[in-house]
C-alpha cells in the first residue's frame, strides 16, 4: 500500500507532468493578433469536439478543454485510490467538498470577476444563486420585485415561490423583441417601479433572445433609489469581462459550466460585502450562523465532488491564460461575421438585438417559412452545425472560442442553401 509520503509524491509528479505538457506547447501561447487564425486553430485542438462538428450551443453548456477534463478525471481516480489516507487533520486535504472554505478557487474567481474571495460562494449553478437570493433577502409581504417577462425559469421560479408563500409581489416588465436601445430597457424598469419596489432582478444577458442589459447603469440607478440589484449572469462568466466593483450590483450569480467551460455543475454566487449580513442562507449545514466568514455559510451544503472543483480551477486558469479580453474580442468578431453575413440574406430575420450596446456573441435568428426546430435540424443534417431552436421563430447560435471562421461561413452557406430550397 502506498505510504502518505509516496501518495503526496505521486500527486506532485502528476501536477508537474501536466505543467510540463503545457510548457512543451500542447497548450499554445496567446498570439498577438485577435484575428490570428492559426492561434485559434491550434487552440481548437485542446477541445474534444470532432473537427467536422460545429458546436454553437455553448449558451446551454460548454465543452470543457482537455486540461479541464484531465484535472477532473485525474483527481477522481486519485481520490478513489487513496481514500484510506484521509486522516481529517485540518492541515491535510479533504477528499470531498462541502465543509471547507475552498479559498484558493474562490480567490481565482475573485480575480476573474473583481471581487473578494469571501464575497463569493461556490454553488452548483445560477439557479441555486437565484434561489439563495430570492429566499434570503429580508423582504416583507407587499414588497415588490421587478423583473422581465423573459427570465429563465431557474431565475424566475424562486421569486414566484417566495411570492406565493410569503406574499411579495413580482412584476414582469414586457421586453420588446428585439429591444431598440439600452435606454428603452432602463425606462421599462423605471416606469414599473413604485415606492414598494425593493429589488430589481435583472438578467445580464437573456437566455432566449440574447439581450445584453445595461447592468452598470441599472445597478447605479437602483442603488440611488435604495433598490437592491440582483443580477442573473448565467450567460456571462467566460463570455464577457466581469467586474463586480464597477458594476456595483448587490448580488450576481453565474454558471461557468457554459462559457468558461468549467465542469458541469459549476456555479458561483457573489454577494456584495455590505449585503452579506442581512442575507439568510436557506440551504444550510454547520457554519450556517457564522457571519464572520463572508459567503462561506452559503456553500455549507454537505458532501460534494472535489474533483469537479479541480476542473473548475483548471477552467479559470485556461481562460486567464488566453485572456478574458482576447476571448471576448474573438467571440464578438465571429458573431459580427455571422450577423453581417445573415444581413445579406433578405429572408433572414433577427430576434436578438441590433443595437451595438445590446449585442453579445450570441445571435438569435430565423428564416422565413422555416420553423425553429426545422432550421435546427436542417443545419445539423446538412452541415453538422449544432444550434438550438428557440420556439417556432428561430435558432440561437452562440460563438465560442472553439468555433472558427470556417464554421461561420459554413453556417451562412447552409442558410443560403435553405433559403433557395424554401
Ligand atoms: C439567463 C439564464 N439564467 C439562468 C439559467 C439557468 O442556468 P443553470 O441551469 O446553469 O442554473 C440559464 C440557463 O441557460 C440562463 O440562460
Amino acid at each position: 500500500m502506498p505510504s502518505r509520503r509516496s501518495f503526496l509524491a505521486s500527486t506532485i509528479a502528476g501536477t508537474v507532468a501536466v505543467r510540463n505538457a503545457h510548457a512543451a506547447g500542447r497548450w499554445p501561447e496567446p498570439a498577438p493578433q485577435q484575428d490570428d487564425e492559426r492561434y485559434w486553430r491550434d487552440l481548437r485542438r485542446e477541445f474534444s469536439i470532432p473537427e467536422n462538428e460545429a458546436f454553437f450551443n455553448t449558451c446551454t453548456l460548454g465543452s470543457s478543454p482537455r486540461v479541464v477534463q484531465d484535472a477532473v478525471v485525474n483527481h477522481l481516480r486519485q481520490a478513489d485510490a487513496t481514500i484510506a489516507h484521509w486522516d481529517y487533520r485540518p492541515e491535510n486535504p479533504d477528499w470531498f467538498t462541502g465543509y471547507r472554505p475552498e479559498l484558493e478557487l474562490r480567490q481565482k474567481l475573485g480575480q476573474l470577476i473583481n471581487a473578494d474571495a469571501d464575497e463569493i460562494a461556490l454553488v452548483q449553478n445560477a439557479t441555486l444563486g437565484a434561489n439563495y437570493m430570492a429566499n434570503g433577502l429580508p423582504l416583507r409581504p407587499g414588497d415588490e420585485v421587478i423583473m422581465t417577462n423573459q427570465e429563465h425559469v431557474g431565475c424566475e421560479s424562486p421569486w414566484r415561490l417566495r411570492s406565493k408563500r410569503y406574499g411579495i409581489y413580482v412584476k414582469n416588465v414586457a421586453i420588446p423583441v428585439p429591444p431598440e436601445s439600452p435606454q428603452q430597457l432602463i425606462d421599462l424598469f423605471l416606469r414599473a417601479s413604485t415606492p414598494q419596489t425593493k429589488v430589481w432582478a435583472i438578467p445580464h444577458l437573456t437566455s432566449a433572445f440574447a439581450i445584453r442589459f445595461p447592468v452598470d447603469e441599472m445597478c447605479r440607478i437602483a442603488r440611488e433609489r435604495g433598490i437592491i440589484s440582483v443580477i442573473d449572469g448565467a450567460q456571462c462568466c467566460g463570455h464577457m469581462r466581469l467586474d463586480m466593483r464597477q458594476m456595483g450590483c448587490d448580488a450576481y450569480f453565474s454558471s461557468p459550466h457554459k462559457w468558461l467551460f468549467a465542469p458541469k455543475g459549476s456555479g458561483f454566487l457573489y454577494i456584495r460585502r455590505d449585503r452579506l449580513p442581512e442575507t439568510w442562507a436557506t440551504v444550510v449545514s454547520g457554519e450556517w450562523d457564522n457571519y464572520n466568514s463572508g459567503a462561506y455559510r452559503f456553500m455549507q451544503i454537505g458532501s460534494g465532488n472535489l474533483s469537479l472543483l479541480k476542473g473548475y480551477e483548471a477552467a479559470i486558469d485556461f481562460h486567464q491564460r488566453i485572456g478574458p479580453e482576447r476571448v471576448e474580442r474573438r467571440m464578438m468578431a465571429l458573431a459580427d461575421r455571422l450577423r453581417a453575413g445573415l444581413r445579406q440574406i433578405p429572408q433572414v430575420h433577427f430576434l436578438s438585438p441590433q443595437h451595438p450596446a445590446l449585442l453579445c456573441a450570441t445571435t438569435v435568428w430565423g428564416i422565413q417559412g422555416l420553423r425553429g426546430r426545422e432550421l435546427m435540424d436542417q443545419l445539423w443534417t446538412r452541415a453538422r452545425i449544432r444550434v438550438r431552436a428557440m420556439g417556432d421563430t428561430g435558432v440561437r447560435l452562440g460563438c465560442a472560442i472553439y468555433n472558427t471562421t470556417e464554421e461561420i461561413d459554413r453556417t451562412l452557406a447552409t442558410a443560403r442553401e435553405l433559403v433557395r430550397r424554401t
